[in-house]
């Protein structure tokens, strides 16, 4: 008997196994109140010859502990085998998130919104695909305006009534048309225009314009605005200058200027020497678009203005080559982060 008990214990040591069931049937096998064989050892423990109890009893108490510990160990491997598949090392670093960044336009854009909405106004948005109606008519554009011209416009199919528009004073339209001012509102968005791509040009980029009407709106306020805004953007202390120009919708108009934003006013090469940078088209609603869109213009009056997105981001994060906005190269745009 005492052989049999210690066969039994190198039977135990052998044992293994990595599956519940079979772990389950040899616990039966050896410790189940019925027919164990390690019960019925203990049972047959009387029988023994007084001489022979202290070895065997030290043997038999050696075999229910291999049985225990066996069992245990067996279970804990079930139980970490669930998380830890074999050849996988939990305690290696693990990769870092890939941190995306906003794009340099979105950037501007999110900015300028912010400067604006401060001030009260609301944000707009319109199509890209357009009709004349809302980019030229209605904007007073003559109809032999070059701007129309197959060189500048892109047109739908050769139809020369739908097209993607080329600024977004398209949107300024759709809100003034049977609005009732007071109207404040800016319209970021995409515009299309048949260009060669160049360093300072493209086919592509993004415009904001901005609208204000009500009564007694004076060109007054709108070289306020514009100041109030140039301040923001560029920092305190930024000058502007408006110089006369023209465009079809607005009367007067003018093209603002601000003071160098790299020598501050001294001149430098971003300025060609001459302490002025051209930021952005502006002028007061002309009578003819507020009728165009129902709005009685012997009541009210308005100021408009328009810039160009990637222009301001040039300037603001000193970009040389307005194309690199478009190439979505990684290695420009992880510097914005
Ligand atoms: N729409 C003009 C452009 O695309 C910009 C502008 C807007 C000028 C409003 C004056 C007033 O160039």
């Amino acid at each position: 008997m005492l052989n049999k008990t210690k066969t039994h214990i190198e039977e135990v040591a052998r044992f293994h196994s990595d599956k519940a069931d079979e772990i389950e049937a040899f616990r039966i096998k050896y410790l189940s109140k019925k027919g164990g064989i390690v019960t019925d050892l203990f049972a047959a423990f009387k029988d023994v010859p007084a001489e022979d109890k202290k070895e065997f009893g030290q043997v038999l108490n050696q075999l229910k502990d291999a049985v225990s510990a066996k069992i245990e160990e067996l279970k804990a491997n079930l139980k970490s085998g669930d998380t830890k598949p074999e050849g996988l090392d939990m305690t290696l670093p693990a990769d870092g998130a890939f941190m995306g960044s906003r794009h340099p336009v979105s950037l501007v854009m999110n900015e300028i919104s912010e400067i604006f909405t401060r001030l009260g106004y609301t944000i707009s948005e319109g199509p890209e695909i357009e009709d004349d109606w809302h980019v030229f008519s209605a904007l007073n554009f003559p109809p032999e305006h070059p701007a129309r011209d197959m060189q500048d416009t892109f047109f739908i199919e050769r139809n020369p009534e739908i097209l993607l528009r080329t600024h977004t004073s398209s949107v300024q339209v759709r809100v003034m048309d049977g609005a009732k001012p007071p109207i404040r509102t800016i319209s970021p968005g995409r515009v299309f225009r048949n260009e060669a791509i160049s360093a300072r040009a493209h086919c592509i980029f993004h415009q904001l314009e901005g609208l204000y009407i009500d009564e007694n709106v004076s060109f007054a306020d709108l070289k306020q605005t514009l100041l109030y805004f140039a301040e923001e953007f560029f920092g305190k202390g930024t000058q502007i200058r408006l110089r006369p120009s023209f465009f079809p919708f607005t009367e007067p108009s003018a093209e603002m200027d601000v003071s160098c934003t790299l020598c501050g006013g001294k001149g430098c090469n971003v300025c060609k020497h001459s302490g002025w940078l051209e930021v952005l088209g502006c002028g007061m609603v002309d009578p003819n678009v507020l009728q165009n869109c129902g709005i009685d213009s012997e009541k009210y009056t308005g100021f408009a203005f328009g810039l160009g997105m990637e222009r301001l981001a040039m300037l603001k994060y000193g970009v040389h080559d307005l194309r690199l906005f478009f190439e979505n190269d990684l290695r420009f745009l992880r510097q914005f982060r």
